[in-house]
């Protein structure tokens, strides 16, 4: 079984549905954390601004996030 795990330009690591029931989340010290809903996507913040961590709620659009790739490309355009 492979999961795939989308690395998004600008926001969250996010698991298709399809692959989402093969997934299992813990803490730092292995507890099981609750899964939004079965056969739902799951989205995981990478921005540290969601109050819904360690899940996206979309505040990484708020905060004008920009991903380590994206800020170079942004910061080489700007000179
Ligand atoms: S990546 Fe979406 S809230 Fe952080």
């Amino acid at each position: 079984m492979t999961i795939t795990i989308t690395v998004r330009k600008t926001g969250s690591l996010f698991i298709s549905a399809e692959d989402a029931p093969n997934v299992r989340l813990v803490d730092h010290e292995g507890n099981p954390i609750e899964m939004p809903a079965e056969g739902k996507p799951i989205a995981l913040c990478r921005c540290g601004a969601s109050s819904r961590k360690p899940f996206c709620d979309g505040a990484h659009s708020k905060i004008g996030f920009l991903a380590g790739d994206v800020a170079r490309a942004v910061a080489d355009q700007q000179g």
